[in-house]
């Protein structure tokens, strides 16, 4: 499969905490405790090589130039799990705008439409950070891109925890510049739909439902 564009995090921190997510014996406590960890961590990443501004400051000692984030960070969230994923970008990001749009699909005739949009107004300099911990097929996630394209920020980006090659390929097929941030790439979903190995249902780990 084509490579380009996906980012498999090889941090340490990250690996560790994913070991405690996917262990099926982890409290819902730790798993709240390491998720918000890895977004964290994944978000640092993925705004890594953004338009930083040199601006003049003065520390105790000397006036200097040192840099400051230039783009406006939009994170839009996955209804529900990519919720998860706030809290840890919120940390990195406090200044971060978040928006939210509301997806629903008709059982008969599969079509998605969005029941909630409240997106916060993009820019020349938004970049739209898209959330969703599992990116298993990819189906929310694409509908979610297609409605932020039209609206033409800057740049969107995906950060996901675990991801499948079959969502992947999904999203790339459509829109292969689109930048993917993960911590696992694994092998394949089974036949619900579920990645494996993975580590179950993010959402349901995660809110405890
Ligand atoms: N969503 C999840 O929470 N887990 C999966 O494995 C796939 C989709």
């Amino acid at each position: 499969m084509e490579m380009n564009n996906v980012f498999v995090s090889d941090h340490h921190v990250i690996g560790d905490s994913l070991t405690h997510l996917r262990n099926k014996n982890t409290s819902i406590e730790s798993f709240r405790n390491y998720s918000d960890k890895i977004c964290f961590l994944l978000f640092a990443e993925a705004i890594r090589d953004l338009e930083f501004n040199q601006i003049k400051i003065e520390t105790p000692l000397a006036p200097m130039l040192s840099p400051k984030l230039a783009d406006e960070v939009i994170v839009v969230p996955v209804l529900r799990s990519g919720v998860a994923m706030l809290f840890g970008a919120m940390q990195l990001l406090p200044k971060s705008k978040i928006g939210f749009v509301g997806m629903q699909r008709d059982e008969k005739t599969a079509i998605a439409s969005e029941y909630y949009w409240k997106l916060p107004e993009i820019k020349k300099n938004s970049v739209v950070i898209v959330t969703d911990p599992m990116l298993a097929t990819g189906g929310s996630l694409l509908h979610l891109i297609n409605l932020i394209v039209k609206k033409k920020p800057k740049e969107i980006r995906v950060v996901c925890v675990v991801s499948a090659p079959e969502g992947i390929e999904r999203i790339h097929k459509e829109f292969p510049k689109i930048k993917i941030f993960t911590a696992s790439l694994d092998s394949h979903l089974n036949d619900k739909k579920y990645i494996v190995p993975g580590l179950g249902d993010y959402g349901d780990r995660y809110f405890g439902t």
